[in-house]
Formats: structure tokens, C-alpha cells, sequence
């Protein structure tokens, strides 16, 4: 079964949004896995966003990832990586359509809430960043 990186950002955490985003993400059909909180640091900030590492808003975005806990979960499901960015709706909330998380609780680009992993490759990454093995369960 497909798994994928779930991350609720800063900005979700402080608005008390979290149980709303896991519930849009269970209730389409995804199963969590493995959870955690955690405050990030920048080395596993610009490890996990290193793709981004010559855009101009990199360091921005590290700042934003480490200035506040947040959680990440690994979601189960048929195409999970696929439902997930469906659910979540396009990076830019201005742009994301009504009813996703992001068009519908997005402050902005960056504080846009959640990360959700692009591809089943770089989930395969992420996920180990973020969790070993042992904290990833089956039932
Ligand atoms: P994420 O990785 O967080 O799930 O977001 P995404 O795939 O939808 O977007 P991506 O292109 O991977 O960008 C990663 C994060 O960088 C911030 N960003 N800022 N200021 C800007 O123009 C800009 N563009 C992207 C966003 O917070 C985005 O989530
Ligand atoms: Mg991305």
C-alpha cells in the first residue's frame, strides 16, 4: 500500500487546526500510520526541502518550518500521495480551490499549512527523515 508524508505546518498548530486537517484526510479514505511532534531543526528542514535549496524563498521557508512545532504523520492509501495533494489543494491558497485544506484554511504561500509528499519517490525520502521504521505501524 502507498505511503506518504503528512506535515501540519506552524500556522495550522497555532489555529488549532489540527484535528480538522486529519479528519479531511481520514474521512477520504486514509489511513494513519505512524504521528509524531516534533520542532524541527534547519539541518532536517534543509535536508527535507532540499530541492528547493536555490530558490529565493528557501531560507524563508526553512525560518517558517523551524519557528514552531508541528506534526508529522505517515498516510496509508490507495494513490495516498495523490489524494493527499488532491486534498490539500494547490500550493498557493489564493489559487487552491474551495473545499481543499489549503483554500480553505491557507494564510498565504508560505504559511499555507500543510506538506504533503509530491511523489511516491520523494515520500520514500521524506518518510525516512521523519520516522524510522519501528514507529510505523500495521493493523
Ligand atoms: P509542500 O512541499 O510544502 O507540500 O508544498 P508544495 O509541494 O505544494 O510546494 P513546493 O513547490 O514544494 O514548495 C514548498 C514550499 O515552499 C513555499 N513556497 N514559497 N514564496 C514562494 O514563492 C514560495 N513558493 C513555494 C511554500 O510554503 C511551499 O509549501
Ligand atoms: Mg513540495
Amino acid at each position: 500500500m502507498e505511503r506518504s508524508l503528512v506535515l501540519i505546518k506552524p500556522d495550522a498548530i497555532e489555529r488549532g487546526l489540527v484535528g480538522t486537517i486529519i479528519s479531511r484526510l481520514e474521512e477520504v479514505g486514509l489511513k494513519l500510520v505512524a504521528m509524531k511532534m516534533l520542532h524541527m531543526d534547519k539541518e532536517l528542514a534543509r535536508r527535507h526541502y532540499a530541492i528547493h535549496q536555490d530558490k529565493p524563498f528557501f531560507n524563508s521557508l526553512v525560518n517558517y518550518i523551524t519557528s514552531a512545532p508541528i506534526i508529522a504523520i505517515i498516510f496509508e492509501g490507495e494513490k495516498a500521495v495523490e489524494v493527499i495533494r488532491k486534498t490539500m489543494g494547490a500550493t498557493d491558497p489564493a489559487k487552491a480551490e474551495a473545499g481543499t485544506i489549503r483554500g480553505d484554511f491557507g494564510l498565504d504561500i508560505e504559511h499555507n499549512t500543510i506538506h504533503g509528499s509530491d511523489s511516491t519517490e520523494t515520500a520514500t525520502e521524506e518518510i525516512k527523515l521523519f520516522f524510522g521504521e519501528d514507529e510505523i505501524f500495521s493493523y
